[in-house]
């Protein structure tokens, strides 16, 4: 908010102070996430002014809860931010290069490495509150990877040439009110554009796959992933190296014209 209130957050800072101790005392959390927490909340209190409420965080973050040094994950401004040097024409070809690819050289294996790389590019994509409600289900065998392809239906004629394959799992957990069940399906489908373009970066081509709302299918996949109730698949993803000869589909697409609709127009008919 700008200008910021001198004294903000005093309805939650007690409870924000409870999970921070909570998580301090998990062993499995999280530590960078940690750190962030840490680093926010000791930005906050070296700028909120004490209302009686603050004045007890505030003492309680700096006799026990704030121990530990801070790093940089706290806010900052615009200007810090790097700047790409990617200019629209060359963003443009990498987007007309991605085709969805459905003919894969078998000979040539994506490595570890390489996924491990276009994963951590996806994960810079937004999420609602930052969640990132979602898994990358990786089957590492092309036998897996077929079988698994298979149960989606869409991808008859060529699930037996797929290599490689992500399932991409929402966590239905990360929100908790039902008005946000949707989340996952946009967050999960956010990043997993940016771990099309990441692969793309790297020469590795990927097709997405539909997964079908379909009870019989979502056991089926439940059963061999081994998923939680709360999670649930939002699409496949098969990738690998083309086969150079592979045949690509011609996808026509919708003018910008035809695709937006400006507020002149649609309020014409209202
Ligand atoms: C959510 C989603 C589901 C898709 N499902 C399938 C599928 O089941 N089988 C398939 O062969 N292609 C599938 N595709 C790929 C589309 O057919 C493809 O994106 C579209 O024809 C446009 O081609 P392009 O990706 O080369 O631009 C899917 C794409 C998306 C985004």
């Amino acid at each position: 908010m700008q200008p910021r209130r001198s004294s903000f957050a005093s309805a939650y800072i007690a409870e924000t102070l409870a999970q921070f101790q909570f998580a301090v005392a998990n062993p499995e959390q999280d530590q960078d996430e940690l750190q962030w927490a840490h680093d926010v909340l000791d930005a906050y209190f070296s700028v909120v002014k004490d209302t009686p409420t603050i004045a007890k965080a505030r003492k309680q973050w700096e006799t026990s809860v704030g121990r530990g040094s801070s790093s940089n994950k706290k806010p900052y401004q615009y200007k810090e931010l790097p700047r790409s040097t990617i200019t629209r024409e060359e963003l443009k070809c990498l987007f007309t290069q991605r085709r969805s690819v459905r003919w894969f050289d078998s000979n040539r294996k994506v490595s570890g490495d390489v996924i491990e790389k276009a994963v951590e590019l996806s994960s810079l994509a937004p999420s609602a509150c930052n969640r990132l409600p979602y898994s990358y289900y990786y089957l590492d065998t092309p036998k897996r990877a077929q079988e698994i392809a298979a149960l989606a239906g869409g991808t008859v004629g060529f699930s037996q040439n797929i290599q490689h394959l992500i399932v991409v799992v929402g966590d239905l957990s990360c929100y908790p009110l039902e008005r946000d069940r949707h989340c996952i399906y946009i967050d999960a489908s956010l990043a997993t554009m940016q771990l099309m373009l990441a692969f793309e970066t790297m020469g590795v081509s990927t097709c997405p796959i539909n997964w079908p709302d379909d009870e019989g299918r979502e056991q089926l996949m439940a059963e061999r992933l081994g998923l939680e109730k709360f999670q649930r698949p939002v699409m496949l993803l098969a990738f690998g190296y083309a086969d150079p000869q592979g045949g690509i589909p011609y996808s026509a697409k919708k003018s910008a014209n035809l695709l937006l609709v400006k507020d002149s127009e649609y309020s014409a008919h209202s």
